[in-house]
């Protein structure tokens, strides 16, 4: 087990007193976690790519309440506007959004912010942290609009199991981290960050999301819902920055610290992803217990695991499920806004797109 002088750490926050005799931060000293240098300097940067993603989050800004909600208000209280069982799956999905949007955005100011000692890494953070709490207002909007029970929709991540246990999984490794004590600096300690990124990034936003994303945007392909369906496009193109974001700094820390990517270790985050997928395989059943809108618990089932062997791939691992064709397409046509303008026949405000970013 490697260890670190504790003085090296002694200001990794960024708010120890200020060493006036120090030399001024050579971009070489600059580190991804456990870093000598100073993290108040942003310049000189070393991870343009984290610099990159911060600018096109800034591009993508938006607001829910500029989409408007008259067409699903009037959908919602037809009688007749959608079937029980889209109901459900709508609820159950808003349900498991409305919360996770802030496990994430908690997970990223009281685990991560502290242990990634690198300043545009952390500016990122900053911006993606403020898109997370854009996400927690999309539920309170769609909430207030059409009128839902908001105590049964913010309590579904306590009161439906497969939400509850998906929330649960993710939150063990979190729980790791927000202890006051935790620091990084031991193999052990920087596995259980790198843990933590992998059950955020890649397991919450890069795959649970996924799913969801999927449910909500084959409603709006079939002019259904349309205004919450753009609100999760937005939502989508946030996420897929969030994504890979998560995955360059996990990359990232591996090409900086070869000796954390054991083994042992890359069998461990194989297992980890195969639980994922698992739980979101009980909750598409929960949700969508009978086919709709040409999905089924199976279909949703075969895409999750398209999507866990592309994050595998992403993370340098070998795949799981040797799942290659995506079983729903339309969704990387929809990830596109610029080409995809008027996919739901509706008013959709010409936002900036951040150029040159792949979706993934
Ligand atoms: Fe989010
Ligand atoms: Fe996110």
């Amino acid at each position: 087990m490697s260890t670190l002088d504790p003085t090296v750490l002694a200001n990794a926050s960024g708010l120890g007193a200020i060493d006036r005799s120090g030399g001024r931060v050579d971009v070489s000293e600059k580190a991804m976690i456990n870093a000598r240098a100073d993290v108040n300097q942003l310049l000189p940067l070393k991870y343009h790519w984290a610099w990159e993603k911060y600018l096109a989050g800034c591009n993508n800004h938006w607001m829910p309440t500029e989409v408007s909600m008259q067409a699903d208000i009037a959908l919602w209280r037809s009688p007749d506007g959608l079937t029980a069982d889209e109901r459900l799956m709508l609820q159950r999905n808003l349900g498991f959004f409305a919360t996770a949007e802030s496990l994430v955005a908690n997970n990223i100011v009281l685990a991560v912010y502290r242990h990634l000692t690198n300043p545009e890494c952390r500016q990122y953070l900053l911006r993606q942290a403020f898109e997370e709490a854009v996400h927690t207002h999309t539920f309170q909007y769609i909430c207030e609009s059409l009128g839902l029970d908001e105590g049964e929709l913010f309590n579904m991540y306590r009161e439906v199991p497969s939400i509850a246990d998906k929330d649960s999984w993710a939150l063990q490794y979190t729980q790791t981290l927000e202890d006051p004590d935790f620091t990084t600096g031991t193999t052990e300690k920087d596995q259980a960050f790198l843990r933590d990124l992998l059950a955020f990034y890649v397991v919450f936003e890069g795959m649970w999301f996924y799913t969801g994303f999927a449910q909500i945007l084959s409603l709006g392909r079939r002019n259904k819902m349309v205004g919450i369906a753009e609100q999760y496009q937005y939502i989508l193109r946030d996420e897929s920055i969030h994504l890979n974001f998560g995955i360059d700094v996990i990359n990232q820390i591996k090409l900086e610290n070869p000796h954390l990517w054991t083994q042992a270790f890359q069998a461990e985050i194989r297992t980890m992803l195969g639980e994922a997928c698992e739980l979101e395989v009980v909750y598409g059943r929960e949700t969508m217990p009978r086919g709709m809108l040409g999905l089924t618990a199976a279909s949703c089932e075969t895409y999750l695991r398209f999507i866990t062997d592309r994050r595998c791939a992403q993370l340098g691992l070998a795949p799981l499920f040797g799942v290659t064709d995506n079983p729903f397409p339309w969704m990387s046509e929809v990830m596109d806004l610029r080409k995809e303008k008027n996919f739901f026949e509706t008013r959709v405000t010409e936002y900036q797109t951040g150029g040159g970013l792949s979706w993934d």
